[in-house]
């Protein structure tokens, strides 16, 4: 599979397809800018490092292996057609099927200014329309660099209009949670998930002392992680997304949770998420398509 792979669409010292260990398929991009992984199961990139960071941007599990049919911890897990828990059916996968079942690459190339460019592509199948019974594509780009910009754009290509919730759920690589403000949010509401669903407003920036699960709605702010150990920032920015989700499980869920790199593996990362969640869900019209796009840089300070 990863000959036809490499050969349709790799880029000589660019973009590779391999085989993992667990039979599921990898691409490896290294250029001069920057490298990353992306697993073919969910169009879940696992990992992404400019050349001018010491450290990688995005955090993946230490303790976690591509395995078919099972979400990767790390990365950026693409979240759809629903965010959270399925609104009526409690044995359907939390943050829906996307993440957990193949795509397949459709087009691939090198950008004007040499980063990489990826496209997948996850189409209706008997075994999705189960969980979701409507004739949707999704097509994910990734364009990796001294930035990461990925594009998911859903096609609406059935005859009725649809509502979906997503996320690209990306875990950043951070020098400690106790250590770490994220800016931009300033003043938004949110759902706060820790102990019910509350609905607050946020003062200041916002810092870590425990579990956090949030929920921002109504905002397309760009976000910025200031990260005093590591000495940098990094910049989320993204277009048609109102919401934010900023999470981190902390000691105890880590510890339950069992895949976050033990001991402390949770104390490396925080996910602020790009999201369209409960009342930011999109409506689709037949026939019509939504993009939502986010595009990370890291900054040394
Ligand atoms: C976040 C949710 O987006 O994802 C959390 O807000 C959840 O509630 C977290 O715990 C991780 O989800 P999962 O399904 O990957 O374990």
């Amino acid at each position: 599979m990863t000959t036809a792979l490499n050969t349709q669409f790799g880029i000589e010292g660019q973009l590779s397809f391999r085989e993992d260990a667990s039979g599921l398929v990898v691409a490896e991009i290294d250029n001069t800018s920057g490298r990353a992984s992306l697993c073919l199961q969910g169009a879940h990139l696992m990992s992404w490092q400019p050349k001018s960071q010491a450290v990688p941007v995005v955090w993946l599990s230490r303790d976690t292996k591509p395995v078919a049919g099972k979400s990767i911890r790390g990365g950026a897990p693409v979240c759809w057609p629903w965010f959270g828990a399925h609104a009526t059916e409690a044995g359907f996968p939390g943050h829906g099927f996307a993440r957990t079942v193949p795509w397949q690459v459709i087009e691939s190339g090198t950008e004007p200014n040499g980063a990489t460019r990826l496209t997948l592509r996850l189409v209706a199948s008997d075994k999705t329309r189960v969980q979701w019974p409507h004739d949707c594509s999704v097509d994910l780009t990734v364009i990796v660099g001294e930035t990461l910009r990925m594009e998911m754009t859903t096609n609406n290509t059935g005859t009725d209009d649809v509502v979906i919730g997503e996320a690209l759920h990306t875990y950043f690589q951070i020098g400690d949670i106790g250590q770490v403000r994220v800016t931009g949010l300033e003043g938004c509401d949110y759902w706060d998930k820790v102990g019910g669903s509350n609905l607050r407003t946020q003062q200041g920036a916002i810092s870590f002392s425990g579990e956090t699960d949030r929920v921002y709605i109504n905002s397309a702010a760009e976000c910025v992680i200031h990260d005093d150990k590591l000495k940098r920032r990094i910049h989320v920015a993204k277009f048609g997304s109102l919401s934010t989700v900023v999470w981190t499980p902390w000691e105890e869920k880590a510890n339950k949770m069992g895949d976050m790199g033990q001991p402390d593996g949770w104390r490396e990362m925080v996910c602020v998420e790009s999201a369209n969640a409960i009342e930011n869900v999109v409506k689709i019209a037949a026939g019509t398509r939504h993009t939502l796009i986010v595009e990370y840089r890291a900054e040394s300070v």
